[in-house]
C-alpha cells in the first residue's frame, strides 16, 4: 500500500519547470513525467515504459508523444501506445498510467490516486501567487527529510523564536498564546497567534520598513495534506481593521508552502512569499526572497538532522508534546485520518 494520501492534489511543481523538455519527478513515491504539449497543455504520465519499465524521460518528446530511448515503443498525451517497432499489433495493454494535472495559481498540482475522483474544484485556493494585486517570491527545496516533519514545522511557529531569531523570529512568538480550530467540513486546520506591541523582525522591518513596536498576527490555515498559508498581518500598534474591512492600514504577507510527499524519507517544498506593498520594488523582492531562502535553509538544516536522529532511535522511543503542540497535533490527526 502506498504510504500516502492519495485522493488529493498535491503541488507537483512550478509551471515555469514544466517545458517542451521532459521532466522526471517522483510524487507519493511514483515516478512522473512531466512535459507541455505543443499546445501548452501540461501532461504528466508513470515514467516507466510498460515493456522493460526503462524511464520515459530519458526517451524523446516528438510532437506530443514519448518514443522509449531503449526500445523505441511510443506512448502518446494520455498514456496509450500508439507504435511498437517490428510489429503491426499493438498489444491491448500496452498503457502507461496518465495522471490528471491542473494549472494554477503558478502551480501545476497533481492528482496521484484514483483519476476517476480528481475534481479540479478541490484544487486549494493559492490565487494570491498570480494576482496582480500581490507581488510573489518562489522557490522549492528537495528536502531529505519525511513529510511529517515539515508538517509539524509549519503547525509550530513557536520555533521562530528560537531556530530563526534575528530573521522572522522575536522572543514574543513562543510566549504568546494561540488559538487552533479544526474544521472538518472544510479539511483545515487553523491557528491564530495575534501579538501587539512587540518587536518588528528583520523580516518585517525591511520590507514594510515599520519599526518596533508592532502589532503582529499569525492567522495559519493548513488543509491537509498539501496546502499551507500563514496569513501574516504587520501594522503600527492599535492601527486595526476598519468596521467596512478595509484593512489598508496594515501590511499583509502571505507565507505559502506546497507539501509534497516525494518518497517516505524525503518532500519537496514549493514556497512562495507574496505581498500586498511596494508591489514593484525589486529590492524589496529581493530581500524577501533571500531572507526567507535562508530561514527554509535553517528549517532543512534543523530537519535534515532530526531525519537521521529518528532514523537511528530504537523502537518505541517517545517524544514528549506540550503546549506549543496544539496545531501540530491537531494536524497529525487530521493528516493520518487522510488515508
Ligand atoms: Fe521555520
Amino acid at each position: 500500500m502506498n504510504a500516502f494520501p492519495q485522493n488529493y492534489w498535491y503541488v507537483a511543481a512550478w509551471g515555469r519547470e514544466v517545458t517542451r523538455g521532459l521532466l522526471p519527478r517522483t510524487i507519493c513515491g511514483e515516478p512522473v513525467v512531466f512535459y507541455r504539449k505543443q499546445d501548452g497543455t501540461p501532461v504528466a504520465l508513470a515514467d516507466r515504459c510498460v515493456h522493460r519499465r526503462y524511464p520515459l524521460s530519458l526517451g524523446t518528446l516528438t510532437d506530443d508523444q514519448i518514443e522509449c530511448g531503449y526500445h523505441g515503443l511510443v506512448f502518446d498525451c494520455t498514456g496509450a501506445c500508439t507504435f511498437v517497432p517490428g510489429q503491426d499489433r499493438i498489444p491491448r495493454t500496452a498503457r502507461v498510467p496518465r495522471y490528471r494535472l491542473v494549472e494554477r495559481d503558478k502551480w501545476i498540482w497533481i492528482w496521484i490516486g484514483d483519476q476517476e475522483q480528481a475534481d479540479p474544484s478541490l484544487v486549494p485556493d493559492a490565487h494570491w501567487l498570480d494576482d496582480p494585486a500581490w507581488a510573489s517570491v518562489e522557490d522549492m527545496v528537495h528536502s531529505p527529510f519525511r513529510y511529517s516533519l515539515l508538517m509539524d514545522n509549519l503547525m509550530d511557529l513557536s520555533h521562530e523564536s528560537y531556530l530563526h531569531a534575528g530573521l522572522i523570529g522575536t522572543p514574543e512568538i513562543a510566549r504568546t498564546p494561540f488559538t487552533t480550530v479544526v474544521d472538518e467540513g472544510l479539511g483545515q486546520v487553523r491557528f491564530s497567534r495575534h501579538m501587539s506591541g512587540v518587536e518588528c523582525p528583520a523580516f518585517y522591518a525591511k520590507s514594510t520598513g515599520l519599526t518596533t513596536p508592532i502589532d503582529r498576527w499569525q492567522d495559519v490555515l493548513f488543509q491537509p495534506p498539501a496546502f499551507w498559508v500563514n496569513n501574516a498581518r504587520i501594522a503600527p500598534v492599535g492601527v486595526e481593521p476598519g468596521p467596512d474591512g478595509d484593512d489598508s492600514g496594515a501590511a499583509h504577507v502571505k507565507i505559502i508552502h506546497g507539501l509534497t510527499p516525494e518518497t517516505e524519507h524525503t518532500t519537496w517544498d514549493f514556497w512562495a512569499v507574496t505581498r500586498d506593498f511596494a508591489l514593484d520594488d525589486q529590492g524589496v523582492s529581493d530581500f524577501l526572497l533571500t531572507m526567507n531562502q535562508d530561514v527554509v535553509q535553517q528549517d532543512l538544516d534543523a530537519l535534515t538532522v532530526l531525519e537521521q536522529v529518528i532514523a537511528n532511535e530504537p523502537p518505541g522511543t517517545q517524544e514528549l508534546s506540550v503546549a506549543i503542540d496544539a496545531g501540530g497535533l491537531a494536524a497529525r490527526e487530521m493528516h493520518r485520518r487522510l488515508h
